[in-house]
């Protein structure tokens, strides 16, 4: 039984006032815990504190990045250990916008993935092909290809099982969601990956999100099929209303 879990990837938004009134808020919605879990992601400045209103609540906290090493000369990065102090539980790997913007390989996405297990931080590995390789049919051989350097030397133990996150890079913050056939044909795709290289028992544990223009209204058809496990939202995720009401449509799925 995979259990839905909605995060919230809050990008490059909300200074520390804004962050905490937004998770004092979305808090504040819920009198009683939903049946499903939940996540948000804040930029590193606004970790600390979050975590500090989070605690004893539902929601769990990630981070949006983090660097393989543990300590060091690695200037402007931030370590697997460091998170783990502050209580992270998620961390993001190899967004598109990690990969796009700032040009990290897949080889990157698993040693990162890697150096966050050891801690016992659960990654949530991201992958999705791009408008132009999806019109050229390629867009399995994308993901394919993405999921077998970003998971080398990955562990699929139970206790920091990876989740993925399919986001097609099209739908990213274009308002233009993948429609719920769609995404559950690439899921069942990422699920068959898993279950040929890893087994059919990890393929059946392993929560697949998907990301892309994820809102209130459109969140429902997606979550309701089969192998959609949950989703990973940017700017839905930013509003304390349109984030519970995306956590309401993942409830009793
Ligand atoms: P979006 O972003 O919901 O704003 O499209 C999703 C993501 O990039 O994780």
């Amino acid at each position: 039984m995979r259990r839905i879990l909605i995060a919230g990837n809050w990008k490059m938004h909300k200074g520390v006032g804004e962050a905490v009134e937004l998770v004092d808020e979305l808090l504040s919605i819920f009198s009683s815990p939903p049946s499903c879990e939940v996540a948000v992601m804040p930029p590193f400045t606004a970790l600390h504190p979050v975590a500090g209103r989070l605690k004893g609540s539902f929601v769990k906290l990630g981070a949006q990045n983090v660097y393989w090493e543990d300590q060091g000369a690695f200037t402007g990065e931030i370590s697997p250990s460091m998170l783990r102090e502050i209580g992270c539980h998620y961390a993001i790997v190899g967004h598109s916008e990690r990969r796009h913007i700032f040009g990290e390989p897949d080889q990157w996405v698993a040693k990162k993935a890697v150096a966050l297990q050891k801690v016992g931080i659960i990654p949530i590995i991201c992958v999705g092909e791009r408008l132009e390789e999806r019109e050229a049919g390629d867009a399995e051989g994308v993901v394919a290809s993405q999921l077998e350097g970003s998971t080398q030397g990955v562990s699929w133990d139970p206790e920091t099982l990876p989740v993925i996150a399919y986001e097609p890079v099209w739908a990213i913050g274009t308002g233009k969601t993948a429609t719920p056939e769609i995404a559950q044909e690439m899921h069942v795709f990422i699920r068959g990956w898993l279950s040929e290289n890893e087994g059919d028992g990890v393929a059946s544990r392993v929560r697949i999100l998907y990301g892309g223009s994820v809102k209130p209204e459109n969140a429902r058809g997606l979550l309701a099929q089969r192998d959609i496990d949950g989703a990973l939202v940017g700017g839905a995720s930013l509003k304390a209303q349109s984030f519970a009401g995306i956590i309401r449509e993942g409830e009793d799925l």
